[in-house]
């Protein structure tokens, strides 16, 4: 009767469920639909259960992987932007210098008049707008670049390698408890058909073995069953701690990813509003030489230059005899 109801137990956790790579999941169709730990959310808690198998199909990679997978590439991502906006930073800097050492140039310094008065502020504006280039630049070092890049710098690696030993350390353990398990239910099986021969040689007389010998092939099968619920319930408690730790875990992981998008996007938001300003600045930069360029006038400088170069205003005339 005994051996009866533990195989009963047995074939329930059999039928009933399907075993991928040591962990337990319920056979389609058979048990209550599961809901979302998280419904709607699309949460990591509840799609990466399975392992994932490579395209060949030689090799699986457990959930719990591709989840640190994203979190090494968004890392990856994070340092290359922070490597771009450096270039972008050198082409500020390059372009402030060549503006700066331009502004200095001699060429056309001899201007006169009101058009030299717009040239020469049209030319120191270019000192300005590298002024306002190299600022730019400096922002963005202090501002964007540098959080780009030191953000999560430390120990960010680290903190994956421990959660990454800590989920594969459970999983270990459960493919260790399903071998137990196999092996018990093996056993089992071996002394039920032990049990089984000996009482049909009994029934039959082909052996004149005692009672005693069927009591003892009984007890043995007993125990048989009793070491199978024994690693079936260690086997349902790793897989319970495993499936804790997979939700707390994933559910960090989700944080992480949450928190890694939006500080780069207030960071990249940083970088249009740096931007921006650089825009307005040099608009009021070219104000003041619009405003000479209005006034050139060249009646006026004719006038300035005549009375500073003219080499006499009186005519000639008609020669007299
Ligand atoms: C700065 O000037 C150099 C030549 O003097 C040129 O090769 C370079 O492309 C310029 N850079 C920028 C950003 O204008
Ligand atoms: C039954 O057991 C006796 C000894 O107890 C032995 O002599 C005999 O050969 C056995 N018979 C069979 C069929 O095994
Ligand atoms: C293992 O888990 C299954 C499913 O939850 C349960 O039916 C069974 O009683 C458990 N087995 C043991 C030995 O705890
Ligand atoms: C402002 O500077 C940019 C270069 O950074 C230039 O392309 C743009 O024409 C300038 N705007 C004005 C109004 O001068
Ligand atoms: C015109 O007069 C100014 C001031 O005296 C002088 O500096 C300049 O060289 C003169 N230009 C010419 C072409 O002589």
């Amino acid at each position: 009767m005994m051996i009866r109801s533990l195989l009963s137990v047995i074939s329930v956790f059999l039928l009933f469920s399907l075993q991928i790579n040591c962990v337990t999941f319920p056979l389609p169709g058979e048990s209550p639909e599961q809901q979302l730990l998280k419904p709607n959310e699309w949460s990591y808690c509840d799609y990466f259960w399975n392992d994932k198998k490579d395209p060949q199909g030689t090799t699986s990679v457990a959930g719990f992987e591709v989840l640190l997978q994203k979190q090494l590439k968004g890392k990856q991502m994070q340092k290359e932007m922070a490597e771009f906006i450096h270039e972008r930073i050198k082409i500020e800097e390059e372009y402030a210098k060549n503006l700066s050492k331009l502004s200095l140039n001699p060429l056309a310094a001899q201007e006169e008049g009101t058009l030299g008065e717009a040239w020469t502020q049209l030319k120191k504006s270019l000192h300005d707008e590298a002024e306002v280039h190299l600022k730019f630049s400096s922002k963005l070092h202090t501002e964007v670049e540098k959080p780009l890049l030191t953000f999560r710098c430390d120990n960010f690696k680290k903190d994956l390698k421990k959660y990454d030993h800590h989920i594969a350390d459970l999983r270990k353990q459960l493919a260790s408890r399903y071998t137990s398990v196999e092996k018990a239910r093996k056993a089992l099986a071996d002394r039920q058909k032990d049990l089984e021969v000996k009482t049909q040689q009994l029934e039959i007389k082909l052996s004149n073995k005692t009672e005693e010998d069927i009591k003892k092939a009984r007890r043995k099968s007993t125990q048989a069953g009793d070491d199978l619920m024994r690693c079936v319930d260690l086997y349902n408690q790793t897989q319970c701690k495993w499936f804790e730790e997979m939700v707390t875990t994933s559910m960090e992981l989700e944080k992480l990813e949450v928190e890694r998008i939006e500080w780069i996007q207030q960071h990249l938001r940083q970088y249009t509003t740096l931007r921006h300003e650089t825009d307005m600045f040099n608009q009021s930069m070219v104000e003041p030489v619009d405003q000479l360029l209005q006034n050139v006038d060249p009646a006026k400088d004719r006038e300035l230059w005549v009375r500073e170069n003219n080499t006499g205003d009186v005519r000639p005339v008609d020669m007299d005899i």
